[in-house]
């Protein structure tokens, strides 16, 4: 098989490290990939993941068998529908069947539609109608920008004040620009988050398995949200018990809801969830392609052969029989520039690669590096580095990870120090 992948951050370089290991594949190629991802594929850093012509016609002329697309931009913006009218198997879901990530008045009319539990919401196109809404619900209510805003059109509003400061943010000052045109303001969930991942091929799926990932920018879960610090993988809020509620609850109803309404849908289904105390899940967002950076600890756990069930996937031919196969535990810990998500520097020399990766079960996945002059990787992005290890339990790969971090500088790297700490000391 000659496979495509399409994106260069964390997550496609965690993607390309385990197709790599299939037997069946023949050749891999990264548009535009990376640096770092040069040993594994054939990069064309010349080709944006956003630029659909070129990515349509370097998989022509590539005569790949697969596409698989990492992040949701291109998918909002139709490159599955693209390639596949050009005859290109892909994994990953059409624009229609994106929307459950792009739009989230789409997501939640669908999970309302469907009967998928998730929180009261109410959308808006009309800031006043927006402030009259939030001033008689009263309290605490989380207001959000209905387009794609990179994870951060998100506001936890403890008080109708707040709620009214974001409202005019997202809809007068358009801080997020365009996706701020409409916004959905819904309850304040409580409880533990979790995401959990589905394959399908718009029919069948095959379950992946439950991660954590943390939002905020500092430790305790303080500062800034940002696209992710780190995450790990199993997450023991998501029991049996749990899990099978997410199936019958949520994953069933969503791929069949999905098919039903004429947009099958054909990718990775990651559902964003918290999980109440009564140990019932209620859907925070979908997501329409891998996390960044979960897939990073779920490819280090992950058995079966990637290539396969991605083919198999986009083909239409799922074996749900299939044995995924899941290795213990693992973690991945984020090293994100100074400044980070704000601006930040970049060209700052990285030190200490080699020794991290020498440590045994720990791969560092790049998420924004480049080669600097002098042939080293330096800083290129604001979160730069996933060193993600492998473990028998979460705290020894969480072990792990920190001990091979230790070994990275870079100036003003920032890190947490609390990775996994929710997962340890539970049972
Ligand atoms: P989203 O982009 O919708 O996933 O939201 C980003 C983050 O905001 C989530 O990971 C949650 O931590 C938080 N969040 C979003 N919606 C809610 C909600 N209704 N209740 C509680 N927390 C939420
Ligand atoms: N880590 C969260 C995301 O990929 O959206």
């Amino acid at each position: 098989m000659r496979i495509l992948v399409v994106g260069g951050g964390g997550r496609e370089h965690a993607l390309t490290w385990k197709l790599s290991q299939s037997p069946r594949v023949e050749a891999l190629l990264a548009a535009p990939g990376s640096a770092a991802m040069e040993g594994l594929a054939e990069c064309h850093p010349e080709v944006a993941a956003a630029d659909l012509d070129s990515v349509v016609k370097l998989a022509r002329e590539s005569a790949v068998d697969l596409v698989v697309v990492g992040p949701e931009d291109p998918l909002a913006a139709g490159l599955a529908d693209r390639l596949r009218a050009e005859g290109i198997a892909t994994f990953g879901p059409s624009a229609a069947a994106a929307r459950l990530e792009g739009s989230k008045a789409f997501a939640k009319a669908f999970m309302e539609r469907h009967g998928i539990p998730t929180a009261k919401h109410r959308a808006f196109d009309d800031l006043q109608a927006a402030l009259d809404y939030t001033r008689a619900e009263g309290g605490r209510c989380v207001v959000k920008a209905d387009g794609l805003a990179a994870g951060k059109g998100v506001s936890m509003c403890e008080s109708p004040a707040e709620a009214e400061r974001a409202l005019h943010e997202i809809m007068e000052d358009r801080r997020f620009g365009e996706a701020g045109s409409r916004v959905v303001v819904e309850d304040w969930l409580e409880g533990e988050e979790a995401s959990y991942y589905a394959i399908s091929d718009g029919e069948r799926f095959v379950t992946l398995a439950a991660a954590q990932d943390h939002k905020r920018l500092l430790d305790g879960d303080r500062g800034e949200n940002t696209g992710g610090m780190g995450a790990y993988s199993p997450a023991p809020v998501v029991d049996a018990a749990v899990e099978e509620k997410i199936l019958e609850r949520v994953v069933r109803p969503t791929i069949r809801g999905m098919a039903e309404d004429g947009h099958p849908f054909v990718g990775v289904l990651f559902v964003g969830l918290m999980v109440d105390a009564a140990g019932d899940p209620h859907v925070i967002e979908f997501n329409v392609r891998f996390g960044d950076p979960e897939t990073q600890p779920l490819m280090m756990r992950m058995e079966a052969d990637l290539a396969e069930l991605l083919a198999d996937a986009a083909g239409g031919r799922l074996d749900t029989d299939m044995a995924i196969g899941w290795g213990e535990a693992a973690v991945c810990v984020v090293l994100a520039s100074g400044g980070y998500p704000r601006s930040y520097p970049t060209g700052c020399p990285i030190a200490g690669l080699t020794e991290a990766e020498a440590h045994a079960d720990v791969v560092v996945f790049h998420a924004g590096t480049r080669r600097g002059a002098s042939g080293g990787f330096e800083t290129g992005g604001g979160r730069v580095l996933g060193v993600t290890a492998r473990g028998e339990t979460v705290e020894a790969a969480r072990a792990r990870a920190y001990a091979a971090a230790e070994a990275i500088e870079f100036e003003g790297a920032h890190k947490r120090t609390d990775i996994a700490s929710r997962a340890l000391g539970r049972d």
